[in-house]
């Protein structure tokens, strides 16, 4: 998928499904390099990056097959512990490979990842958690190498709550001897989907979507069938689709306890919201308002929301700072935005957006995953014809997006 075309659209109505969580799936395949044998995973979306995965399992001697959004992965005894820069390079998301490959194998050699469109993406958290549990590493040609005899369970404090940080942490530390607390630990929906994939491997960690996570390591795991938790990313995207064209929607399976601060803030905006026996059900307002917005570590508002949220307030009445406190970089977006007639100015990590009557579609380029589905949701409010190229990035993250949007009433086209 090179360009995705979007003519402006009326009300949506319907329902839409909503697929295995991306940002889940990707680490439970990671996973499953600490267990050799058969793994299940189902309700796994259709995209690029679960492919990418795919692809780096294989390079290390795994068998996966894909059908009808059931994932099987057979790990071999003899898994080859490294990531190659390829492969890497293509998914960021691939690092967290490096602390269940030293936990099993002893060593692992991972490339360093790069920078991308939202800056510099340091992971010298990840290395200090792993040094902890007694891993070692040094740097040569564009690659991590680690190794440890055994990991040994340790107190881990983290500086921030990283997600990659917590998630490697974590996946070491279910192999080390003795226990480990991991301290300041990331409290995302898929940290906690990701313990209770290990938990059922045979792991024993208590704790996964707090802020202290206990681990009692122990010598061996098995492989499981396990399904995956919804895209919380993904429900976001079609609610402010809603929010922008307008009309009704029934959210198939999205779970509204993971969206508490996402709904609040869209119900500020004017979005009625509620549980419904099978998901989440939204009604869009007239006109929206603005509000402000900042995005947190969880239960915050998501780093990957700002640019849906962004292109919400750019048709909202009033004005609203959006501060961007994860990824300062992240902002790129905006220009593509502006080309569609929103008036937002950038200055360091801030945002203000003064809504605008109307934005009007434009040729505008999607920069990553959710700035490309950022755009798309804004075009579907927008006078005439908008053509997103680079829309291979939204296939990255978003199962059927085309065929979903148009079955609740968009009018859009990709080739
Ligand atoms: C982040 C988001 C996650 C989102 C994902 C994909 C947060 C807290 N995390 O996860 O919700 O789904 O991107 O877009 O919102 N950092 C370091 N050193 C490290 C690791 C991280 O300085 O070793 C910094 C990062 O530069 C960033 C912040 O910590 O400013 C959060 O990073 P982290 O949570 O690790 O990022 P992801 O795991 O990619």
């Amino acid at each position: 998928m090179e360009r995705i075309r979007v003519r402006g659209s009326g009300p949506l109505d319907g329902r839409v499904k909503i697929s295995g969580a991306k940002n889940s799936v990707l680490k439970l395949m990671a996973a499953t390099v600490l267990a050799e044998g058969r793994f299940t995973i189902r309700n796994v979306p259709d995209i690029t990056d679960v492919r990418l995965m795919a692809d780096l399992l294989r390079a290390m001697g795994s068998e996966v097959s894909y059908a009808d959004a059931v994932l099987t992965v057979d790990t071999p005894a003899d898994t080859v512990p490294e990531a190659p820069y390829e492969l890497v390079e293509a998914m960021r998301a691939s690092i967290v490979v490096l602390g269940p490959l030293i936990a099993r194998l002893g060593r692992a050699r991972v490339s360093m990842p790069g920078g991308d469109d939202f800056g510099q993406r340091p992971i010298d958290w990840h290395l200090d958690a792993l040094r902890r549990l007694g891993a070692e590493f040094h740097t040569e040609h564009g690659y991590i190498e680690g190794r440890a005899d055994r990991l040994r369970g340790a107190r881990i404090v983290l500086e921030f709550p990283s997600v990659g940080a917590t998630e490697n942490a974590l996946m070491a530390a279910v192999l080390a001897e003795g226990t480990t607390v991991i301290e300041n630990a990331a409290k995302e929906p898929e940290l906690a989907d990701l313990a209770a994939f290990l938990n059922r491997m045979g792991a024993s960690v208590l704790g996964a979507g707090s802020s202290t996570i206990t681990i009692d390591g122990v010598p061996t795991l098995h492989p499981v069938d396990h399904q995956v938790i919804p895209d919380r990313l993904e429900a976001a995207t079609y609610l402010t689709a809603l929010a922008i064209a307008g009309g009704e929607l029934v959210l198939e399976d999205a779970r509204p306890e993971h969206m508490d601060m996402l709904m609040q803030k869209l119900g500020d905006m004017g979005l009625r919201t509620s549980a419904h026996p099978d998901g989440v059900w939204a009604s869009a307002p007239e006109r929206l308002r603005a509000v402000d917005i900042n995005s947190l570590p969880y239960p915050g508002v998501a780093t990957d929301y700002m640019p849906l949220m962004v292109a919400a307030l750019s048709v909202a009445d009033g004005a609203g700072i959006a501060t961007e406190n994860i990824f300062g970089g992240r902002f790129r977006y905006v220009d593509e935005l502006s080309r569609m007639g929103a008036d937002i100015r950038v200055e360091y990590h801030y945002a203000l957006i003064r809504g605008v009557p109307r934005l009007s579609g434009a040729p505008v380029r999607a920069h990553d995953i959710r700035a490309g589905a950022a755009i798309v949701v804004a075009a579907l409010g927008a006078d005439g014809e908008t053509v997103v190229s680079d829309a291979h990035h939204v296939a990255r993250g978003y199962d059927r997006f085309v065929e979903k949007l148009t079955a609740i009433g968009a009018d859009l086209d990709a080739d």
